[in-house]
């Protein structure tokens, strides 16, 4: 478990993080959301000891993360997995190098100990047999797959990906996700995703954090964002009419009421009727 409180963080005395405070469970997906510019990855690098937060405190298994120093903070270091935007694999390494490279930093197995390793993490991102491949070689849903393998192969309890899905087709997120999923559970990790990705937060969203403007503006699951009334996060999860239909869709199916403010017959179909398309 992250415990994030109260952090704040400023740049150039310009605040960009305004007193956010969460937390964040093991074995499940916690996931940041909010638009370009709201705070995500400034609030992912506070909690993961990249930035140093003007104020605040972040506590991982309850243990005061920004008050360590030298090695107890290296401890922890160890101990966290992360997916970078971009992937971040070394272009001159091949897949297996790439994969290695944070046993060899932070072990001293030996060669034979570290191969199964990078062989069982490969794997579990089901990707055996790309060994040998250099990172040109892949397409863009494999680079991550093997950014996954490595952020995992310490053996992390913590998991962090800044927007896993950004510049992969909906399918082929959908993969990176269940499998971020999949891996959460599997390892009782505590995993904390930054994305943009609408169907990410309906797939994979146990607790959400919406940020707006560098605020906490709402946090809760997949299942509160269906009946949730916040006008800042319906607007930006459910952008256009027809994700807003379905929302309202949703919230009738279950509760037998829609909002107020929505035209029930048009929603249910028993409006004009539809076009001939011949
Ligand atoms: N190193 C930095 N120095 C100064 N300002 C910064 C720095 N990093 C981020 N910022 C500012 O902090 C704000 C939040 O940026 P951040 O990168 O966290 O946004 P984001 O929500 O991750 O956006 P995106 O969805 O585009 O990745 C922005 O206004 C940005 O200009
Ligand atoms: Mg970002």
């Amino acid at each position: 478990m992250i415990e994030v409180k109260n952090i704040k963080k400023s740049f150039d005395g310009r605040v960009v993080i305004e007193d956010v405070s969460a937390q964040m469970k093991a074995g499940q997906c916690n996931l940041i959301i909010g638009a370009s510019g709201s705070g995500k990855t400034v609030l992912q690098k506070c909690i993961v000891g990249l930035f140093e937060p003007d104020s605040g405190e972040v506590l991982y298994s309850g243990q005061d993360f920004t008050a360590m120093r030298g090695e107890e903070k290296t401890a922890i270091r160890k101990e966290i997995g992360m997916l970078f935007q971009g992937s971040a694999l070394f272009d001159s390494l091949n897949v297996e190098e790439n994969i290695m490279f944070p046993l060899s930093m932070f072990t001293h197995d030996p060669l034979k100990k570290k191969l199964d390793r990078v062989n069982e993490v490969l794997n579990r991102v089901n990707l055996d047999g790309v060994n040998k491949k250099f990172p040109a070689e892949l397409s863009g849903g494999m680079k991550k797959r093997v950014a996954l393998a490595r952020a995992i192969v310490l053996n992390p309890k913590y998991l962090f990906c800044d927007e896993p899905n950004s510049g992969l087709d909906p399918q082929t997120s959908l993969v990176i996700d269940k499998l971020i999923k999949e891996i959460t559970i599997e390892f009782n990790m505590t995993t904390v995703v930054n994305t943009h990705d609408m169907n990410s937060v309906m797939e994979i969203g146990d607790y959400i954090l919406y940020m707006y403007q560098g605020r906490k503006e709402w946090e809760g699951s997949k299942r509160d964002i269906i009946f949730s009334k916040n006008e800042r996060l319906n607007s930006f999860i459910f952008a256009s009419e027809f994700l807003q239909d379905a929302k309202d869709m949703r919230m009738l199916e279950e509760t037998g009421r829609i909002p107020n403010h929505r035209n029930m017959d048009a929603l249910i179909g028993k409006g004009a009727p539809p076009p001939d398309l011949g």
